[in-house]
């Protein structure tokens, strides 16, 4: 297999894809990999940069896995500085996009340009969120299937690639539910990442995308993008924003580097929707943000006789999706259709004039 890592100095890449890559370089021994963003490096240089993040993720010998990784310098916005790079991984690779999700359009463009994407054997895997509503989802859409077509296009979602997630696979589907809620809390806060945060905020960072593939998975009926839409289908804002949505921010958060001093971002949500089943309107919460009082991730449903509460946690989830979007099974890569569905339930929230916001102590409950 060859890949194409676009941001590969960035938090992602060297945390989770570069270590999920190693670890399958152990099975596939043809694996290469050319990992490029603008840092004007050489192999040296870009080994020591990602080597201590290879060995905190576990990897055995990371030195025979940066053996197979070059890292060659490119601006991905410039269709003349990828273009080397597209020579070499074409006619067929897997291309992952790991940047920030405001630089899409430019690069997708400039590859698009080189006329890597109109091979065949290309893929081209991007990271969430996909677009920041309906409108930039369909644009983004738009623009991605002029040089490649849906089906050689996966979206991350990178709970769909959790085992715990996995497990919970229809787990829900016909269950004698009276409600069901969504914990993604973190204790950490923004810092480090303030630039990102900013633009992006709660609902689009775990909302949109983690929260609702999870639920649409748990209570899918079967597993695969459809069962996940039909599911997604049947959820609704369960009443007016004002009584249905919390938004928070936490105190300080204005202070962090690269967030805008009258950030009015969101860093905290609890959203009531709920969920139209055969047997009627089931309730249904999400809860989840940064600088909280205690880091969960799990599901609940209720269910006679008692709560049940199942864990969202684990990992290796990239070495799962990298692995099936090398064969081409898109059953855990979300669909242009759910991706717009997601946006569709929350589009209301995220327009203005949006529900005001509360401001809470890092650390505590919100
Ligand atoms: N971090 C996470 O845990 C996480 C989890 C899930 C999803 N995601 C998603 O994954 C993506 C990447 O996130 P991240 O946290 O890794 O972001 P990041 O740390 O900001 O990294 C962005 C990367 O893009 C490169 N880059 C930006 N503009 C470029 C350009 N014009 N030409 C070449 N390289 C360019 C940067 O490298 P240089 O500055 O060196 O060029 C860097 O390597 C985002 O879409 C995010 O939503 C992140």
């Amino acid at each position: 297999m060859r890949y194409l890592l676009l941001g590969a100095t960035g938090d992602l890449a060297r945390k989770k894809i570069l270590p999920a890559l190693a670890r399958l370089a152990t099975a596939d021994t043809e694996l290469e990999v050319v990992a490029s963003s603008r840092r004007p490096w050489g192999d040296a240089e870009y080994g020591a940069f990602v080597r201590p993040a290879l060995v905190a993720a576990g990897v055995a010998e990371p030195d025979a896995f940066l053996a197979r990784v070059r890292y060659a310098p490119a601006d991905h916005t410039e269709p003349a500085s990828l273009k080397a790079l597209a020579r070499e991984v074409a006619p067929q690779s897997l291309i992952h996009l790991s940047i920030q999700p405001s630089a899409y359009a430019p690069i997708i463009e400039a590859l698009g340009e080189t006329g890597a994407l109109g091979h065949e054997g290309v893929k081209l895997l991007i990271e969430k969120p996909f677009g920041r509503d309906e409108a930039s989802a369909r644009a983004l859409d738009a623009l991605i299937t002029r040089y490649l077509p849906e089906e050689r296009l996966y979206r991350i979602d990178h709970y769909l690639g959790k085992e715990s997630v996995r497990a919970l696979e229809g787990a829900l589907a016909g269950e004698a539910l009276t409600g069901v809620s969504v914990t993604l809390a973190e204790t950490l806060d923004a810092q480090g990442r303030g630039a990102f945060y900013d633009e992006t905020g709660v609902i689009r960072d775990v909302v949109q995308n983690h929260a609702l593939e999870v639920l649409a998975a748990s209570l899918a009926e079967g597993a695969g993008p459809e069962a996940r839409l039909a599911a997604l289908e049947k959820l609704s804002l369960a009443g007016p924003l004002e009584t249905g949505v919390r938004l928070g921010q936490y105190q300080g958060y204005r202070e962090t580097p690269g967030v805008a001093p009258d950030s009015k971002t969101p860093t905290a949500v609890e959203l009531a929707l709920s969920y139209a089943s055969a047997a009627g309107p089931i309730p249904v919460t999400i809860y989840a943000g940064k600088a909280l009082a205690e880091a969960r991730q799990e599901l609940v449903a209720e269910t006679p006789p008692g709560p049940r509460a199942f864990s969202l946690a684990g990992d290796h989830a990239y070495d799962r999706l990298i692995r099936e979007a090398a064969e081409g099974d898109r059953t855990h890569f979300p669909s242009l259709a759910e991706v717009l569905a997601a946006w569709q339930l929350l589009d209301p929230v995220l327009a203005p004039p949006t529900p005001s916001l509360a401001i809470y102590e890092p650390g505590s409950d919100f």
